[in-house]
């Protein structure tokens, strides 16, 4: 069978009247680009007749919602005499909303004059709500994830960074110090004679207790630069870039002195209240040193501050 090479006026007439997208044409030349057509899938999607659209501009469908970003895409395509693809809230004739995907293009005549617009347009309300739940979705579960990160990197009972977080940061700090040829310190602090307080004033007073040295400790350690953490049951480790050994020798010294002035009773301490005692290294790390052997250098200045007493301190180079 031979298929006709040209399609008559009146098959394209129908073709674009019975099309399922919603077309319509402006007249360019007149004021306010009034629409001179519009099919059945217009009126379709918007509710309205031809009757009551047709001498009108389009902008009706706004209603009063024209403080929408794409409408200025499309002012300026139109000025421009360009084609365009929009995405705009439009309103039917019952006032409900639609998102209406309108492809604009523009028509000239044989000198290349501006004669007509022509608009097609799509109801893509579904695929935009679909988008929005997905956009929403996706920024619950991004604020699930942090939320996620944050608990599984704190310390429930003082509130501050746990072992798992710690460990991240000294492998980031002690990179950093390796490039940067930076003095880094690792220190271990813990408290005298836990267990017996524990023992004598009951695990809840052994949580208050921690958590107000924990607290104590954070303040002190302050800096951007520092991470604090609870490492183990009565155990802090610190984390901190840069400064001086004598800086840090000063800090754990008076750190001392205000967890002695906390005033914690502890009537099994001969000192008669909680007292820390704190062990560190403060280094500038070899290219071969790991965090791993820096926390067992930093526990075992701890043991040695330990095996000097009670409120005690050791820190080495
Ligand atoms: C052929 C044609 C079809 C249009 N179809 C729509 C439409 O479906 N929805 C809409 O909000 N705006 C449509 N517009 C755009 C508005 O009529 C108007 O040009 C736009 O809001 C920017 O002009 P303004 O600054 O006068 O509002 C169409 C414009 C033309 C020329």
């Amino acid at each position: 069978m031979d298929v006709p090479l040209k399609i008559s006026r009146d098959l394209l007439a129908l073709a674009i009247d019975q099309s399922r997208d919603g077309i319509t044409i402006a007249d360019a030349r007149l004021p306010g680009w009034p629409l001179i057509y519009v099919n059945a899938g217009f009126e379709r999607l918007t509710g309205y007749v031809a009757s009551e659209l047709l001498g009108k501009s389009v902008r009706f469908l706004q209603g009063t919602d024209t403080d929408q970003p794409e409408i200025n895409i499309l002012r300026e395509a139109l000025r421009k005499e360009q084609s365009c693809v929009v995405t705009l809230r439009n309103y039917r004739r019952d006032g409900s909303m639609f998102w209406n995907e309108l492809s604009l293009s523009s028509v000239h005549d044989t000198d290349g004059t501006l004669t007509h617009f022509i608009g097609i347009q799509n109801d893509v309300t579904a695929r935009v709500t679909l988008d929005q739940h997905l956009r929403q979705s996706n920024q619950d579960l991004h604020a699930l994830n942090q939320q996620l990160y944050r608990l599984a990197h704190t310390d429930p009972l003082v509130g501050i960074s746990n072992r798992l977080h710690f460990e991240e940061q000294l492998g980031q700090m002690l990179k950093t110090a390796q490039r940067t040829h930076s003095l880094l310190s690792v220190l271990v602090v813990n408290l005298d004679l836990f267990k017996r307080f524990n023992n004598r004033y009951g695990r809840a007073a052994g949580d208050t207790c921690l958590r107000m040295v924990g607290d104590l400790i954070t303040r002190s350690f302050a800096r951007g630069a520092d991470c604090v953490a609870r490492y183990d049951n009565d155990e802090f480790a610190i984390v901190s870039m840069g400064g001086s050994i004598e800086g840090l020798q000063q800090h754990l010294h008076k750190l001392r002195s205000q967890v002695r002035a906390l005033n914690i009773p502890h009537s099994d301490s001969p000192e008669g209240v909680v007292t820390i005692c704190g062990g560190g290294i403060s280094l500038i790390p070899q290219r071969d040193s790991t965090a791993q052997e820096l926390l067992q250098r930093a526990s075992a200045a701890l043991l040695e501050a330990k095996r000097l007493g009670n409120d005690s301190e050791n820190i080495v180079s």
